[in-house]
């Protein structure tokens, strides 16, 4: 497969730093060689060293923050080309293609408040997805903090990636692990409906969720069966990441909006989909 055509999305960044975070993650901080404006959450990069350790094939990154002219990301190390960007060091530089997809829409404050469901290191893309909602995105109304509901679950309390950050931020967090080691016992659609159950969140509430497929197969699940508006953030797998390979088919809904194509293309029509689009359940 080749691998994608240099262009304007395609720079070098160099390392700023590598710092472990959680039990098996890293963030990694990169500062590009050219001004980036400021980038949508749920956006993604593709991130590959320029040194030959990594894969040929670029990996798909969130972009977790933004600051200064930094960009940070949360990575999860899994394979081959996360372990080579876990051992950068400071200077090396880091291929860096992007912004890609759309990111998530306006999380904004004219509604019912927004539940934000995080699974493992599906937590990337909602650092700044707070931070924009609280600021206010696209002319809409921000969100006030009591309005933002942040639902991080993962397999245990060592992959709650960088919890901490999400603490200072002015929003309502909740946690759940599987094994118990943290917050609630179970995962975070059992935490969600605990939390509803109690009173602590509504009803009616909008969704925002990135996490394994399954997890947000069974958030789809859980929104369609209460008619609540749904947006998911996929981490699909990818070739090239800007439509040219295939790689990244995701089914559509026949009668939802998309219906009129049997797939969508993850990497540029998404990430981010609204769950009428798209067929993740059965
Ligand atoms: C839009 C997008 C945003 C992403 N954001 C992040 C992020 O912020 N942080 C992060 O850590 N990861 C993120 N990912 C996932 C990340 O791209 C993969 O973990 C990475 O490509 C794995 O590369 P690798 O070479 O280390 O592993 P590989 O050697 O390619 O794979 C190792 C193992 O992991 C499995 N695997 C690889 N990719 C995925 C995947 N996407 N889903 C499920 N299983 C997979 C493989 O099947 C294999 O079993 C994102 C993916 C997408 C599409
Ligand atoms: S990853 Fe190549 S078309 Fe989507």
């Amino acid at each position: 497969m080749p691998a994608p055509p240099p262009d304007a999305r395609s720079f070098l960044s160099e390392v700023v730093s590598v710092t472990p975070c959680g039990a098996d993650g890293v963030l990694l901080a990169l500062r590009p060689e050219r001004a980036l404006g400021a980038v949508r959450a749920s956006r993604f990069f593709m991130l590959r060293r320029e040194d030959g350790l990594s894969p040929a094939i670029p990996r798909p990154f969130s972009i977790y923050r933004q600051s200064g002219d930094s960009i940070e990301f949360l990575l999860k190390v899994m394979g081959r080309g996360t372990r080579a960007l876990a051992a950068c060091s400071p200077g090396q530089k880091v291929r860096t293609i992007g912004p890609l997809g759309n990111g998530w829409p306006a999380l904004d404050g004219d509604g019912p408040p927004w539940v934000m469901l995080a699974g493992g290191v599906g937590v990337a893309p909602f650092h700044m997805a707070i931070e924009q909602a609280l600021a206010g995105m696209d002319g809409r109304a921000p969100a006030r903090p009591e309005q933002l509901f942040f639902l991080f679950g993962a397999a245990n309390a060592g992959m709650l990636y960088d919890l901490a950050a999400f603490e200072r931020l002015p929003a309502r967090v909740f946690t759940a692990t599987v094994d118990g080691s943290h917050g609630a016992r179970g995962n975070v659609l059992e935490l969600l409906s605990d939390l509803q159950r109690r009173g602590v969140i509504p009803q009616r509430v909008r969704l925002a969720a990135c996490g394994p497929e399954r997890m947000l197969e069974a958030v789809q699940h859980f929104a369609d069966e209460r008619g609540l508006e749904c947006w998911l953030s996929l981490e699909s797998l990818m070739g090239c990441g800007v439509g040219i390979c295939n790689a990244c088919p995701v089914p559509t809904k026949p009668d939802g909006p998309r219906g009129s194509w049997p797939n969508v293309k993850c990497c540029v029509e998404g990430p981010v989909f609204k769950s009428d689009e798209i067929a993740l359940h059965a």
